[in-house]
C-alpha cells in the first residue's frame, strides 16, 4: 500500500468562486475521511459519499460553465466523465463485490486516483475556469443543490 499523505486545501487551488472552491474543500475533506477510514465499513461508506459527491459538485461546475460562458466546456465535461467512470469503476471493484474485503488495498485504490484527480484536474484544469466565472449569478450557482439528485447505484 502506497501512503500519500492527506490533502490540504491550498490558496493556489482556487477558481476564483466561493461555490466551487467550497466544493473542492468539501471533496478533498471527504477524500481524507475516507483515507482515514479505520474499517471497511467506514471505507465503504465513504467510498460512495465521495462518489456521490464528486458527481454532484461536476454536474455544479458544468452548469456554471455553461452559465458564464466557458469555452472549452467540452473538453472539461469528458475529463469529468473519465474521472468519474474510473471512480465507480473502483468502487465496485472493491466494494460492491462480495468477498472482495481487502480494505488497504481498497483505499490505496481509490486514494491514487483521487490524488490524481487532484493534482491533474483541480489544480490544473479547474483554474482555466477562472477568467468566466465572474459572469455567473447566484442563481446560476444554486440551480442544482447538491443532495438533490439521484445517482446511479452507488
Ligand atoms: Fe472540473
Amino acid at each position: 500500500m502506497v501512503l500519500q499523505m492527506p490533502i490540504q486545501w491550498r490558496p493556489a487551488m482556487s477558481v476564483g468562486h466561493e461555490g466551487i472552491d467550497a466544493d473542492h474543500k468539501s471533496l478533498i475533506a471527504i477524500i481524507n475521511e475516507f483515507e482515514a477510514s479505520p474499517d471497511f465499513a467506514h471505507a465503504e461508506a465513504a467510498a460512495r459519499k465521495l462518489y456521490r459527491y464528486t458527481e454532484e459538485h461536476f454536474l455544479r461546475e458544468e452548469l456554471l460553465q455553461r452559465a458564464c460562458g466557458y469555452p472549452t466546456g467540452a473538453n472539461h465535461h469528458l475529463e469529468h466523465q473519465g474521472i468519474l467512470a474510473n471512480l465507480k469503476k473502483i468502487v465496485q471493484r472493491h466494494f460492491l463485490i462480495p468477498g472482495k474485503s481487502d480494505v488497504a488495498e481498497a483505499i490505496s485504490a481509490t486514494t491514487w486516483l483521487m490524488h490524481e484527480w487532484i493534482v491533474d484536474h483541480v489544480v490544473k484544469r479547474d483554474p482555466t475556469m477562472a477568467p468566466f466565472l465572474h459572469r455567473a449569478t447566484a442563481r446560476d450557482w444554486s440551480a442544482v443543490p447538491l443532495g438533490q439528485r439521484s445517482h446511479c447505484g452507488l
